[in-house]
């Protein structure tokens, strides 16, 4: 069976369908998952993160700084706001301008399909994609839709396929391997918003326990909870930190950010010198992390024993920790892939690769990755809505 569609878009993900939704008539979604926006679904606990009231440009890491401005500036977090209002979709501010729906992510991936429907385009989950190729000034590109072997001719072909994070989920690099076979350069791509692992059992020890910390890795520090676990370290501070961290390099933690441990002890100490360390610290942060402090720094003794310089000794190793993570979770669990297919061979505007007229990429195969935070889906539904305005 051979099929003509104006535009084909591989990849019914966040950006796949809000593209859809923009692109005009004659556009055919295909996608290899059983249904649409798996990632919509477990998104943010089932509550789907689906923007941030502050999204600004600032929170996006790419090669390229200034290329997502046009996009977030034209489709802004505030026309999604206004279309999940007008779907009458409730929803709150969670914290730090994140905002999540009220019920089940289950909804917007719902409004996404009905915007999909009103404009007349048509999804095909369940839909394998073979080779591409490019002839006589269109896309030519083999599908096998359950079972049955279906030749798709495009004269716009939209990369949405998404990263590689979690495999499982049906990440695979094929926006990259597609950008490549048409010259288009892809950066590095690495693991991102992705917790740490390390060897260190006595850490290990301490999963569970939840401290409202500072992580700081290469030019970026971000004050939120840092959570211990069995694995590693996670939490929000240390999953955005994770964007910024190289293998091989130090992450500095500040477990107690808000006070000038120092004072305190020193304090502590004036006031009660017969009183422990631990009994100081656990004032500042969970009992448990503060009894283990000093068992790190083989404190013995009270307050009274130590002399002022090694309590600021103690404050610099809670506040300014440089811990060495062994390696992050990886691909297996990462929120998204930082990287991706190379701004400078794209618009800004629309989307569409500089050299290959008709040929779009949009949504997280872009190097352009977002913060924790709603961030990464307003950036799949801006650039989604600016290639489908071009198309
Ligand atoms: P997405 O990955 O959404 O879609 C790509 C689609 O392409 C998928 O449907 C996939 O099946 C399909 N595909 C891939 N390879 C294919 C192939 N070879 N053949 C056919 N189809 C193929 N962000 C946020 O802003 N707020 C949040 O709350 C969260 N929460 C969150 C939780 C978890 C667990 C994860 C893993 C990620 C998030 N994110 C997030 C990130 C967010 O999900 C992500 O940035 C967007 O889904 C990216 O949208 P895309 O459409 O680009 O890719």
């Amino acid at each position: 069976m051979v099929k003509t569609v104006n535009t084909l878009i591989l990849g019914a993900g966040a950006a796949g369908l809000m593209c859809a939704a923009h692109a005009g008539p004659g556009v055919l979604v295909v996608d290899h998952a059983k249904a649409p926006g798996e990632k919509i679904r477990i998104s943010g606990g089932g509550r789907c993160n689906f923007t941030n009231m502050g999204c600004d440009p600032e929170a996006f890491l790419s090669n390229n700084a200034h290329f997502a401005k046009s996009a977030l500036s034209r489709y802004t977090q505030w026309d999604f706001i206004e279309l999940v209002d007008a779907y009458g979709i409730a929803w709150h501010e969670k914290t730090l301008g994140q905002l999540f729906c009220d019920g089940s992510s289950k909804e917007i991936i719902a409004m996404l399909i009905s915007e999909l429907e009103k404009a007349g385009a048509t999804l095909w989950c369940k839909t394998e994609i073979g080779d591409v190729a490019w002839r006589d000034g269109a896309f030519h590109v083999a599908l096998v839709r359950a079972g049955e072997p279906v030749r798709v001719k495009a004269k716009s072909l939209v990369l949405a396929t998404g990263g590689k994070s979690i495999p499982k989920m049906g990440a695979t690099g094929l926006a990259y391997r597609l950008a490549e076979q048409f010259g288009l350069a892809v950066t590095e791509t690495r693991p991102a918003l992705v917790p740490f692992t390390h060897d260190d059992d006595g850490l290990k020890a301490l999963a569970g326990v939840a401290v409202e910390g500072r992580a700081a890795a290469g030019n970026a520090s971000f004050d939120e909870a840092i959570l211990f676990t069995h694995r590693g370290l996670s939490g929000p501070a240390i999953l955005q930190t994770s964007s910024y961290w190289r293998e091989g390099e130090d992450v500095l933690l500040n477990l107690c950010p808000e006070r000038d441990l120092k004072e305190c002890l020193i304090e502590a100490k004036r006031a009660s010198g017969r009183r422990g360390v631990a009994s100081v610290l656990a004032e500042h942060m969970p009992q448990r992390l503060a009894q283990a402090m000093v068992e790190r720094l083989g404190l013995t003794g009270n307050l009274a024993d130590q002399p002022d310089a090694r309590l600021g000794e103690i404050a610099k190793a809670v506040q300014a920790w440089p811990f060495r993570p062994t390696a992050t979770e990886g691909y297996r669990t990462a929120e998204v892939t930082l990287g991706g297919i190379d701004t400078a061979g794209l618009s800004s505007t629309t989307m569409e690769a500089k050299d290959v007229p008709g040929l779009f990429a949009i949504g997280e195969a872009v190097d352009v990755t977002g913060w924790l935070g709603g961030y990464n889906f307003q950036w799949a539904w801006s650039s989604g809505w600016a290639a489908g305005q071009a198309i």
